[in-house]
């Protein structure tokens, strides 16, 4: 096959189709293969991964910007002089392959518009706060910015997840010129405090440790009572600190 027509994709503008989709196109799609030998499988891979490349950059810059607008925020309660609302930002950009596993975990086509269209989390950003009020605070900021698309909201802050887990999830659109084109590109926020920050990282990596060496105890009961534990302990700092800046 034609090493250049395999990576070429076509990205249509943004307003000449439904503001709700990526317009993406590939001129040669993945050809999925029926088979399940590894021959197979990683050459399926990398032809995703080359087809996929432009479109993660697309991802990437959507990315940067959206830490950029985070960052002008920062900088204006440097500026102020004020407590900054945000303590720390983290990203990451999903790779092909993992993109490629949620695909076929979805059981959708192996198509970067499946991709586009369905997978809104190949950007993220997570913005880690001091406080509750921090969290919201940043998500209002965010929501001024009238050229910033509000897809999906979860607050798992006023309803925490069955084991424990808080945190305020948004997918916004972000504006992004890409091949000379306009695009609202996807981007998953997770916006939460060092506190549920702490819960989540540590029972992410309780949880992929005990995976991973066949633990089989059950730590469920104990990861819940953890984060009720450390909720508890944030709403007292909250206290102190509604007292400070009254
Ligand atoms: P996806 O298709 O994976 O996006 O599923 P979803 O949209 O139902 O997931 P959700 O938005 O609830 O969560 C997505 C992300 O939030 C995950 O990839 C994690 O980073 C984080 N997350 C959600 N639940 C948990 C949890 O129980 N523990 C931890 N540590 N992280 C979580
Ligand atoms: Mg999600």
């Amino acid at each position: 096959m034609d090493e250049q027509r395999q990576t070429e994709v076509e990205i249509e503008e943004v307003y000449s189709g439904d503001r709700n989709m990526l317009a993406v196109n590939e001129l040669m799609p993945i050809h999925c293969v029926g088979e399940d030998d590894m021959e197979h499988i990683v050459d399926m891979t990398e032809q995703f991964s080359r087809t996929i490349d432009p479109i993660l950059r697309m991802y990437n810059a959507a990315m940067c910007a959206t830490t950029a607008r985070l960052e002008i925020i920062e900088d204006e309660f440097k500026y102020r002089k004020l407590r900054c609302p945000i303590h720390h930002i983290d990203t990451r950009l999903k790779s092909a392959k993992s993109i490629l596993g949620k695909l076929q975990k979805k059981d959708l086509d192996l198509t970067l518009s499946a991709a586009c269209n369905n997978i809104y989390d190949i950007a993220g950003v997570r913005v880690v706060c001091s406080y509750i009020k921090d969290v919201y605070l940043i998500r209002d900021r965010l929501m001024a910015q009238d050229d910033l698309f509000l897809m999906d909201v979860k607050d798992y802050i006023a309803e925490p997840k069955e084991n424990g887990y808080r945190s305020l999830h948004m997918v916004i659109r972000v504006p992004v010129y890409f091949m000379n084109k306009k695009q609202m590109v996807p981007v998953e926020l997770q916006i939460r405090t060092l506190a549920m920050d702490l819960w989540a990282s540590l029972e992410h990596d309780i949880k992929y440790k005990s995976l991973y060496q066949g633990v089989t105890a059950d730590f469920s009961k104990e990861l819940k009572e953890c984060s009720r534990l450390i909720y508890q302990a944030e709403e007292k700092m909250e206290v102190m600190n509604r007292i400070i800046e009254r």
